[in-house]
């Protein structure tokens, strides 16, 4: 370890659509705060990095629910979250959002400088369009018939009765969540992570990382078994970062795709020399996250890094495992856990 000449920790960026409980403190950031703490002590050039993730399809869900703008979602949640860190005395070197300007720009350009090295598969899909509401339904916004169980109110990406995962052409009398009406496929197109073809190059990193948690590494392995899938980078959706390309109206970058670069763009808000943090063999990089997010930092995250070409690499990825409390998950949400270890 030493040999690294400083360390670049980040803590998930929890979404902007909750307050923070005691699963996450417990989880993520406290961890990963004692342990900046610890390098601090013992001298080392750090950053600790956060911020609110403030994209994705859940968000816009809510808004919808309260009446009121994603925006507003976020502006509440996020001061909010700042707020509780600070009380409990996450000493983050920052606590960014990813709705900043300066990340927006981040992203928006670490996405152009992927598709300019041809780094996408461009691909046409059907996806469910509302006509009524004119516009493509987030598989969430899609409700149905579960196939295995006939759970009348099954989602678009998953049955919360059976816990089947499903896609929202597997539903059974599909229906919008906007309109209620019956939603139609219609082509689409969008650019794809070619997980598939960067699948060697991904598998010889994980492979040099056996020393990471059994259970994040035991997860990585089994994702890889089975082969990667080249995954969409881009939805059609009105609420994110907009796709910087001509033919891309309406679109905006898949959340996992822009949420891990707000690791990035928080270092640059917080410092000019934010490259030595994120391209310097010397650095350390290391992410806490929740249990359900480690093929985004271990998989997703590593494979657009070494897309870009000029990004060290996560050097490791501490996730947490489920406590029980008395034999009852002490988590509310099934995104995040307490680490037991
Ligand atoms: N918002 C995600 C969650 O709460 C975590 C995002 S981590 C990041 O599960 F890498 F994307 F930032
Ligand atoms: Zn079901």
């Amino acid at each position: 370890m030493n040999a690294f000449k400083r360390h670049t920790v980040t803590a998930a960026l929890p979404y902007a659509n909750g307050p923070v409980h005691i699963g996450h403190l417990a989880g993520c950031y406290l961890p990963a705060d004692i342990y900046v703490r610890y390098l601090k002590a013992r001298g080392r050039d750090v950053v600790f990095i956060c911020g609110s993730d403030e994209h994705g399809v859940p968000i816009t869900i809510r808004a919808r629910k309260e009446g009121i703008t994603p925006q507003q979602v976020v502006d509440k949640y996020h001061f909010l979250m700042k707020e509780s860190f600070e009380k409990f005395g996450i000493a983050f070197s920052i606590y960014s959002r990813t709705s900043s300007e300066v990340h927006h720009k981040t992203a928006s350009d670490f996405f152009k400088k992927l598709y300019d090295k041809g780094v996408f598969d461009e691909s046409v899909t059907e996806q469910y369009y509302d006509e009524k509401a004119q516009q493509f339904l987030a598989d969430r916004y899609i409700t149905g018939t579960c196939p295995n169980c006939q759970n009348p109110n099954a989602y678009g990406d998953q049955c919360e009765r059976c816990g089947t995962s499903l896609s929202p052409t597997d539903l059974i009398n599909p229906v919008s969540a906007l309109s209620g009406e019956k939603p139609v496929l219609r082509e689409t197109k969008n650019w794809f992570l070619p997980l598939d073809k960067l699948q060697p190059k991904i598998e010889a990193y994980i492979n040099k990382h056996s020393d990471w948690k059994p259970n994040v590494f035991g997860q990585c392995q089994s994702w890889l078994k089975q082969g990667l899938h080249p995954r969409a980078m881009t939805r059609d959706l009105d609420w994110g970062v907009k796709v910087p390309l001509k033919d891309a109206e309406n679109k905006v970058l898949y959340v996992w795709f822009d949420a891990p670069i707000g690791y990035i763009s928080a270092t640059k808000e917080l410092t000019k020399d934010w490259e030595k943090y994120w391209k310097d063999k010397e650095t350390r990089l290391i992410h806490f996250i929740g249990k359900d997010n480690i093929v985004f930092h271990c998989i997703i995250f590593p494979a657009m890094l070494m897309s870009d070409g000029e990004y060290i690499l996560p050097d490791n990825v501490p996730a947490n495992e489920f406590l029980n409390l008395e034999g009852q998950k002490i988590s509310t949400s099934r995104n995040w856990a307490v680490w037991l270890h």
